[in-house]
C-alpha cells in the first residue's frame, strides 16, 4: 500500500518515528512529507537524526504566518503533491495546522485519511489544536485512538466506523528511544542532580502569546523551592524577549532570567535529552500535551499550566494537576506534589508500546 505520511511540527516527528519504522517493516511504500512548519535545526532536524527517521521525500517549506496563511499554503501544495503521488492513504498525526491541511487536501480529492492520535478533546474551541483535531477526525476514514476515552469522544460525535484503539505511539517512542538515557548524566550537564530540579516547557498560544499568563508562569517558576530548567520554544522565546521577561542572552546561555537564579532558560533540547531530564525531574511543569503523558510513562508528577487537558486519565489517576497560569495556583500545585506521596498505581492507559505495529497492520 502506498502511504503518504505528512509531518511538520516537533511532536509529529516523535510520533512518526515508530510508525515509519513499522510501516517500512510491514512492506508499505511510504512517502514522507515535511510541511516545513517547524524549521529550526533544534525543532526539526535534531529529531530526524536522533530518532532515525528517514529523510523526508518532500519538504514544502511552509512556515510562519497566520493560521489561515500557513494552512492555506500547505493545502495548495499538498493537494498538488497528492495528485502527483496518488497514494492509497494519507497518514496524519495529532492536531497541528499541518494535520488539518493534509487531512483536508486529501479528503477533498477522495484519498482516504488515516489519523494517528484521533479522538482527543480538550473541549476548548479557543485552542487552534482543538479545531484542527475535531475537523481532522471528521475527515478521516481510519481513526487510530490512543485511549479508551478517545474512542468514547468519537462515539459521542457519532464517529464509530474505522475507529481502532491501538495505544499511544508516544509510548512506543519512549520505550524505544528514551528509556535507556541516563538522567544523572543529563542533569549533570546543567549542574543539577536527579530529584533536585523541575523541568518546564511552555509553548501554547494561550500561554506564550498572553503577556499576563506568561508573566504569571515566570513569576511562579522563579518562586519555587528548586531550580527550574526551561528549554524555551521559539514562540515563547520571542514572547519572553518582547515582554522584557528574559534577555536574548539569557536564553541559551543558561544565565539567570527574570531576576531569579532559580530559572535556567536553555535552547530547545533533543528528544532523548528532554526525556532523560524529565526522568530526573522532581516534577514537570508544562502546557504541552505530549509531555504530560511522557511524565506519566516515567512516573514523574506533572503540573499542567492549563485549565483543561486532553489526557484526563492522568489527572484522574492522581499524576497530573491542572493549575492554569496563576502564580499562586502553580506554587500550590507544586507544593502539593512535594508534600504528598505519588499515587501507588499507574494503570496502562496507553497500551503496551506496540501501537505503531498495530497501525501498520490495520493499514493492510
Ligand atoms: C505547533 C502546533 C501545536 C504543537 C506545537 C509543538 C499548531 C496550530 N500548533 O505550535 O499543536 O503542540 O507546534 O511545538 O499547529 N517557529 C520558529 N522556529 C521553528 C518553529 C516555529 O521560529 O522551528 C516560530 C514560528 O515561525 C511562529 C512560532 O514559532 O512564529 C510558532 O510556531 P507555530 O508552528 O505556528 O506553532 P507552535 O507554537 O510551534
Amino acid at each position: 500500500m502506498r502511504i503518504v505520511s505528512v509531518v511538520g511540527a516537533r511532536p509529529q516527528f516523535i510520533k512518526a518515528a515508530p510508525v515509519c519504522r513499522a510501516l517500512r517493516a510491514a512492506g508499505h511504500d511510504e512517502v514522507l512529507v515535511h510541511s516545513g512548519q517547524h524549521f529550526d535545526h533544534a525543532m526539526s532536524q535534531v529529531f530526524f537524526d536522533e530518532l532515525g527517521i528517514p529523510a523526508p521525500d518532500h519538504n514544502l517549506g511552509v512556515a510562519g504566518g497566520s493560521h489561515g496563511a500557513m494552512t492555506g499554503q500547505m493545502l495548495e501544495l499538498l493537494e498538488r503533491l497528492f495528485v502527483e503521488v496518488a497514494p492509497d492513504t494519507v497518514l496524519v498525526y495529532g492536531d497541528t495546522n499541518t494535520t488539518l491541511a493534509a487531512g483536508l487536501a486529501a479528503a477533498k480529492i477522495h484519498i482516504p485519511v488515516a489519523h494517528v492520535e484521533a479522538g482527543l478533546r480538550s473541549f476548548n474551541r479557543a485552542m487552534p489544536e482543538e479545531i484542527n483535531r475535531v475537523l481532522t477526525d471528521h475527515l478521516s476514514e481510519l481513526l487510530f485512538c490512543p485511549t479508551e476515552i478517545a474512542v468514547a469522544n468519537l462515539a459521542a460525535e457519532g464517529i464509530t466506523d474505522g475507529v481502532h484503539q491501538v495505544g499511544d505511539v508516544m509510548l512506543d517512542a519512549a520505550r524505544h528511544h528514551a528509556e535507556h538515557a541516563d538522567p544523572a548524566k543529563a542533569a549533570a550537564r546543567y549542574g543539577l542532580t536527579p530529584g533536585g530540579y523541575y523541568l518546564a516547557t511552555v509553548h501554547r498560544a494561550a500561554t506564550a502569546d498572553d503577556p499576563v499568563a506568561l508573566a504569571g508562569v515566570v513569576e511562579a517558576f522563579a518562586s519555587l523551592d528548586l531550580p527550574v530548567l526551561w528549554p524555551v520554544h521559539p514562540r515563547t522565546r520571542k514572547a519572553l524577549e518582547s515582554g522584557g521577561l528574559a534577555s536574548r542572552d539569557a536564553v541559551g546561555s543558561g544565565a539567570d532570567a527574570a531576576g531569579s537564579s532559580a530559572l535556567r532558560l536553555v535552547e530547545p533540547l533533543s528528544y532523548v535529552e528532554t526525556n532523560a531530564l524529565l526522568r530526573g525531574a522532581a516534577a514537570l511543569l508544562t502546557d504541552s500535551g505530549g509531555m504530560q503523558k511522557e511524565a506519566y510513562f516515567f512516573a514523574v508528577p506533572c503540573v499542567t499550566l492549563r485549565e483543561e487537558t486532553e489526557w484526563v486519565e492522568t489527572v484522574e489517576a492522581g499524576w497530573n494537576r491542572l493549575a492554569g497560569t496563576d502564580p499562586a495556583r502553580i506554587a500550590e500545585a507544586v507544593s502539593a506534589v512535594r508534600s504528598g506521596e505519588p499515587p501507588s498505581e499507574r494503570p496502562a492507559f496507553y497500551g503496551d508500546g506496540h501501537a505503531a505495529e498495530e497501525i501498520a497492520r490495520v493499514l493492510g
